[in-house]
């Protein structure tokens, strides 16, 4: 690969995107694909943190391929950009092994992410769950990223990235880069109005919702409570229709009209809602279009197995780099050396 610097960011391969993802991290990953060198990981080793059964596991291949079709659909060109499976690069475990001995338990323990993320999944913290952000520095790392476009709920991670890969430099020689964290998208609030547009919730709109499905979830989107008739005046501020025609309708001049008229009482919620229907929809048509392109059966794991295969050759040039650096390839060097050297005198002998 070329001097450029680099970007790796991905996600957990548990269903499809939906716009929230869009506004928190993929439309900065479209932005700076061209910019960057830039990796894309399908994290299902961090999946497995929360989820792990049999079941669970039958299904990355199918979550993986959704993702990718998702993230190209959005807008990422395959050609310009690495997509890898995170279980298929054993070096990784290496990599976090390595990493582990870089940060304090305390220092895991104080991330409110990782006990959300238990609480969320009804679970006891497992230990690798307490790990996550360790085998996320190896993922960040191993191919030696600048730069971690992320959502909010990421930063924190980043920062542990960000130390440990200080840490290493700093007892074994400058081996990493130290990566910036690039999150300026902010959270989506769901159709419901809850603060985090979210699969589990079901409050989402994906972004391979078809036009009569947005119409629907946007017909039912929570609005202005108070507002029981088109003539009450309506506050915009928080209102999760209004914020999604802040993000996804182009139309500014019809979006500040709308406001000015539900402030007063002067439109209706289905007028408001269906502007914001056609908005949506035409945001997403073009992914729709690009989706057909790729729904190809086999294309879409060529690219994911091809990236793949290059990406395991970084990981395991990063990994040799590491144990040079550590002196742990001198230890096993001088040992067998003595060996062999005992070998031949008693050849001689
Ligand atoms: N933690 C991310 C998520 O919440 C997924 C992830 C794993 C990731 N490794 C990463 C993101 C490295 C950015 C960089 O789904």
């Amino acid at each position: 690969m070329t001097e450029r610097k680099r970007i790796l960011t991905g996600d957990r391969p548990t269903g499809k995107l939906h716009l929230g993802h869009y506004v928190g991290s993929l439309a900065n990953r479209i932005r700076f694909q061209h910019e960057y060198d830039s990796v894309f990981i399908i994290a299902d080793l961090h999946m497995l943190t929360t989820k792990n059964t049999p079941q669970d596991i039958a299904e990355i291949d199918g979550n993986a391929r959704a993702l990718v079709l998702d993230a190209i659909s959005a807008g990422i060109e395959p050609d310009n950009v690495l997509f890898y499976l995170q279980s298929a690069i054993p070096e990784m475990a290496e990599i976090n092994t390595l990493f582990q001995n870089m940060v304090t338990v305390a220092r895991l323990e104080r991330l409110p992410s990782l006990k959300d993320m238990a609480r969320n999944a009804n679970i006891e913290m497992p230990y690798g769950l307490l790990g996550y952000p360790v085998l996320q520095a190896a993922d960040i790392l191993h191919v030696k990223a600048h730069l971690v476009p992320v959502g909010r709920d990421n930063v924190a991670h980043v920062e542990i990235t960000r130390e440990i890969a200080r840490r290493f430099n700093h007892l074994y020689g400058d081996v990493f880069p130290v990566p910036d964290f690039l999150s300026e998208g902010g959270t989506l609030v769901g159709t419901d109005g809850q603060a985090k547009m979210s699969k589990s919730l079901n409050n989402a709109i994906f972004l391979s919702d078809d036009p009569q499905t947005v119409a629907k979830k946007v017909q039912g989107m929570y609005t202005d409570p108070k507002r029981i008739s088109a003539d009450i005046p309506g506050t915009v501020e928080g209102n999760p229709v209004f914020d999604y025609h802040d993000a996804f309708n182009p139309d500014k001049a019809e979006v500040e009209d709308l406001k000015t008229r539900y402030r007063a009482g002067q439109v209706g919620d289905v007028e408001v809602k269906g502007k914001l229907t056609t908005a949506i929809n035409n945001f997403l048509a073009p992914m729709h279009e690009r989706r057909a392109q790729y729904e190809e059966s086999g294309l879409i794991e060529e690219i994911i197995v091809n990236g793949t295969n290059e990406v395991r050759a970084m990981t395991q040039a990063t990994v040799l780099e590491m144990r040079k650096a550590m002196g742990l390839t001198g230890v096993w060097n001088r040992m067998r050396r003595k060996v062999e050297r005992r070998q031949k005198k008693m050849m001689k002998e």
